[in-house]
């Protein structure tokens, strides 16, 4: 077998290198390089070693995806931990005869596992690495002590090379309401390092660590981008080394102790995932296209749901509420969600999490009445809990406060008057599981939103405070897996405050994320756009609120909250009980403008414009066969300038011509009172590569409003079948 693996996968390569019995190395990772013949790939293995003098070492060995001190790399190494000081510097050898199994998937993805182990060190590892045929990277590393003695575990973290061309960093953080902020960095030397120790993905979630040829946007330049499937602490980093390597990294954040080795076990780290492109959105298109293909990816449409949070808050009136019901089956709701306050004592967010029984107080008849209810109106019933969390007011906490995280014999701070439950515990684990059981059991719950709403803070197994961080992490995934296998058909949103549980480790069991508390649609175009740039728009939930944002205070007419909430999972979340009619026919046609686009929305590439300013922005979704296409245009803020302002069309065929036209799916045609671009009247007909690269103007609007375009391909040089004609 040769040491040289090249792997291709829709205009990615991937070269290993496995000789010498090393780790693999990768020699190109990034745009597709053709058939390789062996004498192509040997040269461009040849091509990696740089001149002796340029080497720290005199003969340094090639650095592998688990990059170690022993051979030569100076910067971060991929096992840290030691025998009370001993075995810290491993140096792993493949077997050499045969260093890898490549198998190919049914699905076409192909699949690399080497083997590698130190005698001296009495560690063995195994590196999984999969090559999607989207073109979508995953890899893993399992380490397993083959010594008598405990193996201290520090950190287990797996690297990707980028090459010294790319010279830019992307990254997000963000804050609660105001989650996906990006930042963007050169490439120095060091290490930026994204270090989450507050036991959730977060808030501030690293999200996509990006590195990119200088000035690369949404559809130019080369970026490659890494993101840690992993819910619970992590450090994700880009590191550069004086020598000219360039790495992208990322594992779990151990704390001393949390992760102990024992003779013959082992320990598997999260899977990192990789996707190179040119621009973020061919990266994006990848994550989007691999989340698709599995199995558990939603297959039947996304209902659109009414959630009665910002509607109604703590008060749960069972008319207040079947009126809800009623108003939402109007303007087209599919799904009611019972959020926050219909359990124990639970009447404000000061008691009672743990105890989830429905509350006799607030519920006399249970929730059958409001159920049947939802059920009648023709819409399925979602109900909102938050497993993880205890109120110290609660029938839990006083039956069992050792089930409450403790560190140093004090339980973490408080925070939203709530701690956290181990559910690493089994007793905890077990008690959660039971009442949530119960209550799929005795009700006709299709969908449940798991909230988690607060940092973890000396997070310690009682009585001895040993971290507990990661055995929580994943009791949580397992406690979902328990739940969707006894329940099938069940689904579960990932909540965490809003959007601070966004990754794809609670994605593989979650069908929904929810993006931000923020519903004000000028926060949510930033917020929409990040998330969107890992997550597939139908596992976004996007929702329409009420004209003035209860987290802002801003003012927004429909036409902008719901114009931004449209290219999601769709929701609505207002008290529908304060709109005129006027605005339930308008938000009716809004959410019948969405499921009549429906599947494009939810199968489509998602797009977004490269702008010139940031007055004006512009995303869309185009279908796979690139037939037709939505947009929004969003005007931010007023323009620096007069017009003309034009806006580029990204993603369409070049060869086809599409009618565009500005659709209204609301109720006024065009907005009023302002001059109208002459395209708009009756829509234009041009092709795709004019309107990607001349663009059309934009209807004159006032700031914080958007209008929808539609392209639609009306025939041409090949390409597009046209499926519907304007
Ligand atoms: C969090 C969620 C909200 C809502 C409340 C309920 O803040 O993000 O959507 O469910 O909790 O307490």
């Amino acid at each position: 077998m040769s040491t040289l693996l090249h792997l291709r996968a829709a205009g990615t390569s991937l070269v290993l290198d496995l000789a010498d019995q090393l780790l693999p190395v990768v020699r190109h990772w990034g745009a597709d390089l053709g058939e390789l013949g062996e004498d192509e790939l040997q040269a461009l293995a040849l091509a990696g070693w740089v001149a002796r003098g340029d080497s720290p070492f005199d003969r340094a060995d090639q650095v592998s995806m688990l990059p170690e001190h022993a051979r030569g790399w100076l910067g971060r190494p991929g096992v840290e931990g030691s025998r009370a000081g001993r075995d810290w510097s491993p140096a792993f050898r493949t077997s050499g005869e045969a260093p890898a199994t490549v198998t190919t998937e049914a699905d076409g993805t192909r699949r690399v596992v080497v083997r590698g182990g130190d005698a001296c060190a009495y560690l063995e590892v195994e590196l999984e690495l999969e090559l999607h045929p989207g073109g979508l990277l995953r890899t893993r590393t399992t380490l397993t002590n083959t010594g008598e003695e405990v193996y201290d575990l520090g950190a287990l973290r797996t690297t990707l090379p980028v090459p010294e061309r790319a010279t830019e960093l992307l990254d997000f953080a963000g804050r609660h309401t105001m989650e996906r902020v990006p930042q963007r960095q050169p490439f120095d030397i060091g290490a930026h390092s994204r270090e989450v120790r507050t036991g959730r993905t977060g808030l501030d979630a690293v999200h996509l660590l990006c590195a990119g040829e200088p000035g690369f946007g949404f559809g130019s330049g080369q970026v490659w981008a890494v993101h840690l499937g992993w819910s619970g602490n992590q450090t994700t980093y880009a590191e550069r080394l004086f020598n000219g390597s360039r790495v992208l990294g990322s594992g779990e954040r151990l704390e001393h102790g949390e992760v102990r080795i024992g003779a013959g076990e082992r320990v598997t780290t999260p899977w990192l995932y990789a996707a190179h492109g040119t621009g973020l959105d061919e990266v994006a298109g990848r994550f989007h296209a691999w989340l698709r293909s599995r199995p558990q990816h939603p297959a039947r449409p996304r209902p659109v749901t009414i959630n009665n949070w910002e509607a109604t808050y703590f008060d749960h009136d069972l008319a207040r509420l079947t009126d809800l019901v009623d108003r939402g089956a109007r303007v087209g709701a599919e799904r009611f969600v019972l959020d926050d306050g219909w359990f124990g004592g639970r009447r404000d967010d000061t008691t009672s999490l743990g105890d989830w029984v429905v509350s006799e107080d607030a519920w006399p008849d249970g929730l059958d009445p409001l159920i049947e209810h939802v059920h009648a109106a023709g819409m399925e019933f979602g109900l909102w809990v938050e497993p993880e969390m205890v109120s110290l007011d609660s029938d839990l906490a006083r039956a069992h406060p050792e089930w409450i995280f403790a560190a140093g014999g004090r339980r973490g701070l408080e925070s939203r008057q709530q701690h956290v439950l181990d559910l690493g515990h089994p007793g905890a684990y077990a008690h959660v599981r039971d009442q949530l059981t119960a209550l799929l059991d005795r009700y006709a719950i299709a969908y449940l939103k798991w909230d988690h709403n607060r940092y973890l803070n000396d997070a310690g197994h009682t009585p001895g405070g040993e971290p507990g961080v990661r055995a929580h992490t994943l009791a949580v995934y397992r406690l979902m897996d328990e739940l969707l296998a006894a329940h099938p058909g069940l689904e579960i949103e990932s909540c965490s405050a809003g959007g601070g549980r966004v990754d794809l480790g609670v994605l593989e069991r979650t069908v929904r994320v929810w993006a931000s508390d923020c519903i004000d649609p000028l926060e949510r175009q930033q917020i929409q756009r990040g998330t969107m740039l890992l997550v597939p728009p139908e596992l976004v939930g996007t929702h329409v609120a009420s004209r003035e944002s209860h987290t802002t205070g801003r003012r927004h007419d429909l036409d902008f909250r719901a114009g931004t909430a449209l290219w999601g999972h769709l929701g609505i979340e207002w008290d529908l009980a304060t709109c005129s009619e006027e605005e339930l026919t308008e938000l009716s046609h809004w959410v019948a403008f969405h499921t009549s686009h429906r599947e494009l929305l939810h199968t489509g590439r998602v797009v977004n414009g490269d702008h010139h300013d940031d007055a004006t922005w512009v995303h869309g979704t185009v279908a796979q066969d690139r037939s037709e296409a939505l947009y929004q245009v969003a005007s931010l803020r007023r323009p620096d300038t007069t017009g003309p302002h034009r806006v580029r069309l990204p993603g369409l065929d070049p060869a086809v011509r599409y009618r565009v036209t500005l659709e209204s799916p609301g109720q006024d045609p065009l907005p009023a009172g302002l001059g109208v671009v002459p395209w708009a009247v009756d829509g234009i007909t041009l092709t795709g590569r004019l309107l990607a690269e001349a663009g059309l103007p934009v209807q004159p609007t006032d700031p914080e409003h958007s209008q929808i375009w539609r392209a639609v391909a009306v025939g041409g040089s090949g390409g597009a079948t046209p499926r519907m004609t304007a």
